[in-house]
This record gives C-alpha cells, sequence and structure tokens, in this order.
C-alpha cells in the first residue's frame, strides 16, 4: 500500500539499494518470520529466520530487534510462533511471560503482548494461532499508518522552522528512531524522510550513540535514502548546538509516561537540557504504543542496565574488512551500562504522535488521548 504524506508526495515503503523494503517479512504459512539482524549493521545487511519462541526471545534480548514499536511488533509475532503446536491458556501465558522479560523499558513489547493476549484469550484454542497471526499483523500495519502520520505531522513542524530561514534545516537526532526501530518510517526519522520527500532541503546530525552506537544504524538507513547526513560523536553536540548549527533536536522514546516525562536512549536527557540552554526546540516523536498512561511520571519507568561487556569491547571492521571486536578494558574493569535516561516533560518542547502534536504534559497527552482519562 502506497503511503500519502501529503497531498504531492507519496512513497512506498523505505529502500534499500533501491528495493522497498520493511524489517519483518513475515510467512504465516510457515509459522516464521525473518528479520534484519541489526547486530550486523552498518557492515552487512543479514537476514535472520525466527522460527520458535525462544527465537523471538532472543531476538529481542540480544538486540538483532531493537528500538521499542519493532520490539513490540517482534513480540507479537513470536507470540503466534510460539502458539504452533500448543495453543492453550498456559502456554499463551508463558511465551507472554517470556517474551515480556526480555526488556524492561519500551512499554511497546509490554503494550503489544497486553494486546495479544487480551485478543486472544477468548478465541477457542483450534483457531487461536490464526487469530494470533492476524492479531500481530494487525499491529505491524497500525505500527506503519502510525509512523506515517508522525512524519506528516512533524513535516508541518519543520515546515514552520524552514520558512524562517533560507539555508537547509538541520535537524539532529539520538540513536535510532528510524525505519530499522519500526516496521516502516520510523518515528523521530519519519518527519525527516517526509521533509526531504517534500524537497525541503535537511541536513540530519547523527550522533553516535555510545556504547551500542545505534547512530551508525540512522546513518546506514539515511544513506539509504539518499538524505544528508553528518555522523558526530556524542559528546560533540553540546558545541553544535551552542554554534547555532542545529535548527531542531527530535528523538524517539521508549515510554513516555502519564505527565509527559519522556525515556529514551541515554544521553537524550543530556541534549535536551543544551536544547534549553540554547533556546533550540527539543520535539519526541512517538506512537500511542509508548504512552504509559499508568506511569504517574519518569521516576516510575525502569531503565534497563545492560552488560557491561557492550561497553567494555568496540566492534567494526579489522584491516582485511572482517567484523571483530576488540576489548578497550580488561574485564574486570567495573562499569556501568544504563541503556536509558529520562528527560523531564519541561525540557521536551512538543510531543508527535500519530494524532497530531501536543505539550509534553498530563493535560496535552489527554488532548490528544481523551479515552485514556477512564484508563
Ligand atoms: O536500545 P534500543 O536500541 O532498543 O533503544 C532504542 C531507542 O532508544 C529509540 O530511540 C526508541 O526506541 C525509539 S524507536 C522508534
Amino acid at each position: 500500500m502506497p503511503i500519502h504524506f501529503n497531498d504531492d508526495i507519496e512513497s512506498q515503503d523505505m529502500n534499500i539499494d533501491g528495493t522497498p523494503t520493511r524489517t519483518l517479512r513475515t510467512q504465516p504459512e510457515r509459522g516464521v518470520i525473518d528479520i534484519i539482524d541489526q547486530t550486523r549493521l552498518p557492515h552487512a545487511l543479514h537476514w535472520v529466520r525466527v522460527a520458535t519462541l525462544d527465537e523471538a526471545a532472543h531476538a529481542i534480548r540480544a538486540m538483532q530487534v531493537r528500538g521499542a514499536p519493532l520490539i513490540g511488533v517482534t513480540a507479537a509475532y513470536g507470540l503466534a510462533i510460539a502458539l504452533a503446536s500448543d495453543s492453550s491458556d498456559a502456554r499463551l501465558q508463558h511465551a507472554a511471560a517470556l517474551l515480556r522479560s526480555t526488556r524492561p523499558t519500551a512499554v511497546n513489547l509490554h503494550w503489544a503482548l497486553a494486546r495479544m493476549e487480551n485478543a486472544l484469550s477468548t478465541v477457542p484454542t483450534d483457531e487461536r494461532r490464526a487469530a494470533a497471526w492476524a492479531e500481530a499483523a494487525a499491529i505491524a500495519e497500525e505500527d506503519v499508518a502510525q509512523n506515517a502520520a508522525i512524519g506528516r505531522h512533524g513535516l508541518g513542524l519543520f515546515r514552520q522552522i524552514a520558512r524562517h530561514q533560507g539555508t537547509a534545516l538541520n535537524i539532529m537526532t539520538h540513536c535510532n528512531a528510524g525505519w530499522l526501530a519500526t516496521v516502516d518510517w520510523g518515528t523521530a526519522l519519519s518527519p525527516v524522510y517526509a521533509a526531504y520527500d517534500a524537497g525541503l532541503p535537511v541536513h540530519v546530525w547523527v550522533s553516535e550513540t555510545r556504547p551500542r552506537n545505534q547512530g551508525l544504524l540512522t546513518a546506514w538507513e539515511l544513506a539509504q535514502h539518499g538524505v544528508p547526513h553528518t555522523l558526530i560523536a556524542d559528546n560533540a553536540a553540546g558545541i553544535l548546538l551552542r554554534q547555532g548549527k542545529v535548527d531542531a533536536v527530535i528523538v524517539g522514546a521508549d515510554r513516555i509516561a502519564a505527565n509527559g516525562d519522556v525515556a529514551n536512549k541515554v544521553g537524550t536527557y543530556l541534549k535536551a537540557l543544551a536544547c534549553a540552554d540554547n533556546n533550540i526546540p527539543f520535539y519526541v516523536a512517538a506512537p500511542r504504543s509508548t504512552l504509559d498512561f499508568a506511569c504517574f511520571d519518569g521516576a516510575a519507568i525502569p531503565i534497563e542496565e545492560r552488560d557491561g561487556d557492550e561497553f567494555r569491547r568496540v566492534h567494526g571492521l579489522d584491516s582485511r574488512g572482517v567484523p571483530s571486536a576488540l576489548s578497550q578494558l580488561p574485564d574486570k574493569e567495573a562499569v556501568a551500562n544504563p541503556a536509558f535516561d529520562v528527560t523531564p516533560a519541561r525540557l521536551v518542547t512538543a510531543i508527535i504522535t500519530e494524532r497530531g502534536v501536543c505539550p509534553a504534559s498530563r493535560e496535552g497527552l489527554l488532548g490528544l488521548y481523551p479515552e485514556a482519562k477512564h484508563g
């Protein structure tokens, strides 16, 4: 299905080498999905088959798939895969619990699994497998449509900023909240793609995002689409913001609390602080599945602490072009590796969702989602 960004722009799926591609390929009749192994990007594009519940849980935990919306969609398909030979209540609960335990911060995972369990609990067991594949597909299609809508709303904001200047729009982002982090289009990068496709001159500052270097994924997918961009070390963001080289920062989110506090990849908070100090808009783009109205504020958001080896080892290509890992620290060196941080709502200029743009506040979010007032 073509996605319409605005009246004059029409786009297909995002491209790899000019071929429209999504991050997941599904084969319900065979009970499997294929995913892009993001641990091997940007050095190699490698598809991996996920055919069991354990493989689905591993893919999420090991970050072969990553990014809040894609984690949720993969978990939904993981549940469908898990019901292949046993679709009993016990199997459903076991599979949901295992998938839920893979990563704590992105609420999309919990949202997708709750939606799957809700949809399936009243379905007779002999019809559950087909129903699970259908529900997972619905979640995936909604992700694509919602991200396209985020692109349209974000484009409106970018146009307003662009009107005030004659040069290319300079956008900064952190981590990867692009096509690779979702089924298609991305969240924070969807407005960037919409701007580029609409002919707005745009350039993206991409922060490396140590220690997992998701910025390299962002650079890779921007390059596939032809969007001009420049990679920077995370610590360079402050000087660029201070030098007036950035018109706006836009990031995704792993969980947005009811009061508008935003959990996103570690390092996001520092960018928001620097934006506030330099009067630069700081936008957060996320779909409904990232909003957690049950979470009072950011202090209640669980922050994932990942293995210190992610920090101790650096990955890349060796002098022969072969993927390799090097230790930059002795194994016994103490390291801390919090994967996310929380940006207080007061530092967020606005939240962009599929329903529109709102202030980062309880009132702002409920203005877009009035139905959430009643639980
Ligand atoms: O640890 P990751 O790579 O899964 O973290 C991803 C992020 O923090 C993204 O910014 C967030 O999930 C938004 S993705 C559209």
